[in-house]
C-alpha cells in the first residue's frame, strides 16, 4: 500500500513520450513566435538576435580581455588567439549574494575592482586590450557591443540594470574607479560563448547548450526567418532565452504541486517556468519538497517531523548528483543524509534515490524535447533528410550529474530521429568564445 502511495507522489512527474511530443512541438511553436515580427509580443520564448553571424573559421587572431559573468563563477580572463592555437589565464572572483542583489552600481564597481586586479596580476595595465563579455542574462542586442538587459534571471536582482545596455553601465563604472583602459567590443550569451568556443574545435558546432545554475540554448538560424533584424543573406546566432518557456501558461499542464511551491519562493515567481524544471539551481529545492510531502504522508523517515527539512536550498543540487552515482552504497546515501540531519533507514535511503531519480530523469527529457525541437528545426531549414550538428555543452549539472547526459542524448535520439547530434563538452568556459567574437569584431573594424 505504502508503495502505491509513493508512485502515486511521484507520478506526475514520469512524462510519456507523447507529453514530451508536445513539449517539443510547444517548444516549435513558441520558436516561431518569438522569431516572427508580428506575434512577438506572446512569445515566452524570446529568440533574441545576438549579431553574431558565424562559427570560428580559425583565422582569429589576437589578445583580448574577457569576463564571464553568470554562472557559478564570475572569472575574468586574457585570451590569446594566435595561428597554433588559443592560450588563456583566469581568475575567478566572488560575487557575494549582497552584491548581487544590491545595486547596480555596487554590481559593476565590484566588476570592475576584479578586472583591476587582473589587469595588475597579470601586468596588463599599461594596455588597452579589446574586450568580450559573456553575460548570461536575457539582453536585446542593437549590435555586438550594445545589450539592453530585459531582466535578471537566476539569483541577481541588482537595481536599476534592467532597461539599461550593459556595456554602458561597465563603462560608467570604469569612469566612476578612473579605469580609463577599457574597450568593450562585444557583449555575448554564455550559450553563445560556448557554441563558439566549441566551434574553434569542431565546424559542425551550431548549438550552445547551458545546464548549469540556469539552462538555456543558442543555434545558427537563417536570416531570411528572423523577422526582429532586416536583411535575408546568411544565418545568425539566436539566443533563445529558453529558461522562459512556459512563462505564458503554455505549459502549466505539466507543473506538479511541488513546482508551483519551488516557484512561489524564488526571487522571479512566475518566470523561467521551464528553467526551474531543469536547472542546477531548482532540482534540489524540487527534491526537498516531495521529501517533505512524503515525511507528511508517513512514508518517509517513520513520519517524524525534520525541521532541517523545511530549510530553503538545504537540499543541494550536488546531493542529488553525488546519491545517483551508480553503485552507491546507501550507507554513503545514509551518510548524506545524515549530514542534513536526517535519520534514515535503507527503505529511506532507497526512496530518496528514488525521487532524485524521477527528478533528473524528468529534467534531462524536458531538456531533450527542447533541444528535438532545434535540431528539427535547423534540419527543415535547410531541406536535408538527415542533420549532422554538433552542441557545445556546459553547466555544473550537465558536467557533474551521472546520467543526465546519457538520458538527454537517449531521448534526443527518441525524439529527432532524423538528426545525429554529438555533444561536445566545453572545456574552457565561455570566455574562450567571447574572445573569439571579439576578435571578429576587431577584424571587421580594421580598414
Ligand atoms: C561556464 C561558462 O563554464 O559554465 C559560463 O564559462 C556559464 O559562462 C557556466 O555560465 C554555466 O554553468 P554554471 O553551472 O556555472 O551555471
Ligand atoms: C538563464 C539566463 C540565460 C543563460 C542561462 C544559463 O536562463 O537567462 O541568459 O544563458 O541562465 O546560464
Amino acid at each position: 500500500a505504502q508503495r502505491h502511495e509513493v508512485d502515486q507522489l511521484l507520478a506526475p512527474l514520469q512524462l510519456s513520450r507523447a507529453d514530451l511530443e508536445r513539449v517539443q512541438a510547444l517548444m516549435r511553436r513558441e520558436m516561431e513566435l518569438g522569431l516572427g515580427l508580428e506575434s512577438h509580443a506572446n512569445a515566452s520564448v524570446r529568440m533574441l538576435p545576438t549579431y553574431v553571424r558565424g562559427t570560428p573559421d580559425g583565422t582569429e587572431r589576437g589578445e583580448f580581455l574577457a569576463l564571464d559573468l553568470g554562472g557559478t563563477n564570475f572569472r575574468v580572463l586574457v585570451v590569446r588567439v594566435a595561428q597554433d592555437g588559443i592560450r588563456m589565464a583566469s581568475e575567478i572572483y566572488v560575487i557575494p549574494t549582497a552584491v548581487m542583489q544590491g545595486t547596480g552600481e555596487a554590481l559593476f564597481n565590484h566588476i570592475i575592482e576584479c578586472i583591476m586586479d587582473f589587469q595588475l596580476k597579470q601586468n596588463l595595465l599599461e594596455q588597452v586590450l579589446p574586450l568580450g563579455f559573456t553575460f548570461s542574462f536575457p539582453c536585446q542586442q542593437l549590435g555586438l557591443d550594445k545589450a539592453v538587459l530585459l531582466s535578471w534571471t537566476k539569483g541577481f536582482s541588482a537595481s536599476g540594470c534592467v532597461g539599461q545596455d550593459v556595456v554602458q553601465l561597465l563603462r560608467e563604472a570604469a569612469q566612476r574607479k578612473q579605469h580609463l583602459g577599457l574597450k568593450v567590443v562585444a557583449v555575448v550569451n554564455d550559450t553563445v560563448g560556448t557554441m563558439m568556443s566549441c566551434g574553434y574545435d569542431d565546424p559542425k558546432c551550431e548549438i550552445g547548450l547551458i545546464v548549469g545554475t540556469g539552462t538555456n540554448a543558442c543555434y545558427m538560424e537563417e536570416m531570411r526567418n528572423v523577422g526582429t533584424v532586416e536583411g535575408e543573406q546568411g544565418r545568425m546566432c539566436i539566443n533563445m532565452e529558453w529558461g522562459a518557456f512556459g512563462d505564458n501558461g503554455c505549459l502549466d499542464d505539466f507543473f506538479t504541486d511541488f513546482d508551483r511551491l519551488v516557484d512561489e519562493k524564488t526571487i522571479n515567481a512566475g518566470k523561467q517556468r521551464f528553467e526551474k524544471l531543469i536547472s542546477g539551481m531548482y532540482l534540489g529545492e524540487i527534491v526537498r519538497h516531495i521529501l517533505l510531502a512524503l515525511v507528511e504522508k508517513q512514508l518517509l523517515f517513520r513520519g517524524k517531523p525534520c525541521p532541517k527539512l523545511q530549510t530553503r536550498d538545504i537540499f543541494q543540487t550536488k546531493f542529488l548528483s553525488t546519491i545517483e552515482i551508480d553503485g552507491l552504497a546507501l550507507q554513503q546515501v545514509r551518510a548524506i543524509l545524515q549530514d542534513l540531519e536526517l535519520q534514515a533507514s535503507f527503505e529511506d535511503s532507497l526512496l530518496v534515490q528514488k525521487v532524485c531519480q524521477t527528478v533528473s530523469l524528468r529534467a534531462a527529457q524536458l531538456c531533450a524535447a527542447g533541444l528535438a525541437a532545434v535540431v528539427e528545426k535547423m534540419r527543415e531549414n535547410r531541406g536535408l533528410a538527415q542533420l549532422a550538428v554538433t552542441v557545445g555543452v556546459d553547466g555544473t549539472l550537465y558536467k557533474m550529474h551521472p546520467r543526465f547526459s546519457q538520458h538527454l542524448q537517449q531521448m534526443l535520439r527518441d525524439l529527432a530521429p532524423n538528426c545525429t547530434v554529438t555533444f561536445l563538452q566545453s572545456e574552457d568556459g565561455s570566455g574562450k568564445g567571447a574572445a573569439l567574437v571579439a576578435a571578429v569584431a576587431c577584424r571587421g573594424a580594421e580598414p
